[in-house]
């Protein structure tokens, strides 16, 4: 966890005037060269207006990258799993891949909060191997952890908040638990859905997170869940009345070139640029036009000269 001038245990959440919204929109002007955000701000955000932005990376460049152009809040997602470890779905993904994957992003950005996922396995037997591995985390860079569900898994959250480590809530369309939900498919679509959903959300923020994913749920219902809680929400696929939004790094620049669930927006078309590249690479290999004179390095005449006799002698 990177030192940060706000501490958890000071994060309250504030409803803040015009003249507070005014002076927050300014200080956001010049994201770069801020300091490390801290969870009062992000808190201080829900009751200014100012959305949330949340993107997913993996790695150091893409971290970098998410940061300079002011990205508030990274998630370092058991995503990965399906994005570049290659996986049929997030629930191979282990520690140590999750640890490796927070590491590398740790170390790029120095602005935004890096929320390390905990994977299917790291966090579901108990409350100390749950703070075990959100401890794990934090080492590997991590400033919080994210976890999925609502139910027995409130105790985890629990447990993790008082070891001090700050914790982000998931619900609606849970991956891990896919299998239990009937699929890949959205969630609180009926009356009684939507109020667990609401009872759970308002359980795990009694619990102490600081914030709540909301994947694959009605706009309406997301609307409503995030004005009822006092922390800020941040959405996938779940509307623009969430205090933020999140979007997976490979399918929000055009990595990803399949089909994409509905919610997703392609603001880059990555692949066809990596494809271009490589396309050109290859054709200038065989042509010969590649390398050419200025990407040679040189010898002097004479150190040339001197070697070509050495060989012929
Ligand atoms: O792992 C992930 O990328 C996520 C986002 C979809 C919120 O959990």
């Amino acid at each position: 966890m990177r030192p940060r001038s706000g501490t958890y245990a000071t994060c309250t959440l504030r409803r803040v005037d015009k003249g507070a919204r005014a002076e927050h929109a300014s200080a956001m002007t010049d994201l770069r060269a801020r300091e490390p955000l801290t969870l009062p701000e992000i808190a201080a955000m829900k009751g200014a207006g100012t959305k949330i932005v949340m993107v997913t990376a993996y790695d150091h460049p893409s971290a970098r990258l998410a940061s300079e152009a002011g990205i508030d809040l990274i998630l370092v997602g058991d995503s990965a799993g399906n994005n570049v470890l290659g996986y049929p779905s997030t629930v191979p993904v282990t520690m140590d891949e999750s640890a490796m994957l927070t590491a590398a992003v740790a170390r790029a950005t120095p602005r935004a909060l890096v929320i390390g996922d905990m994977p299917f396995g790291s966090f579901q037997a108990s409350d100390a191997e749950a703070v075990a591995n959100a401890v794990r985390l934090v080492k590997a860079g991590a400033d919080a952890v994210k976890l999925e569900g609502a139910g027995p898994m409130v105790p985890r959250v629990r447990a993790i908040v008082g070891a001090g480590i700050p914790v982000m809530g998931h619900l609606g369309l849970t991956p891990q638990s896919s299998t239990m939900l009937g699929g890949m498919k959205a969630q609180g679509r009926t009356a009684s859905a939507a109020s667990r959903l609401l009872a759970d959300a308002r359980e795990l923020e009694e619990a102490g997170i600081f914030s709540l994913v909301l994947e694959s749920v009605p706009a309406r219902i997301a609307a409503h869940v995030s004005a009822a809680l006092r922390i800020p929400t941040i959405g996938i696929g779940a509307g623009p009345g969430c205090d933020g939004q999140v979007l997976v790094w490979h399918d929000l620049l055009g990595i990803n070139e399949g089909v994409t669930p509905r919610f997703v927006k392609r603001y880059a078309d990555v692949a066809g640029e990596i494809r271009r590249g490589l396309e050109a690479f290859a054709a200038e290999v065989r042509s010969g036009a590649y390398p050419a004179d200025e990407h040679v390095y040189k010898i002097s005449g004479d150190e040339l000269r001197a070697f070509e006799a050495e060989l012929e002698g």
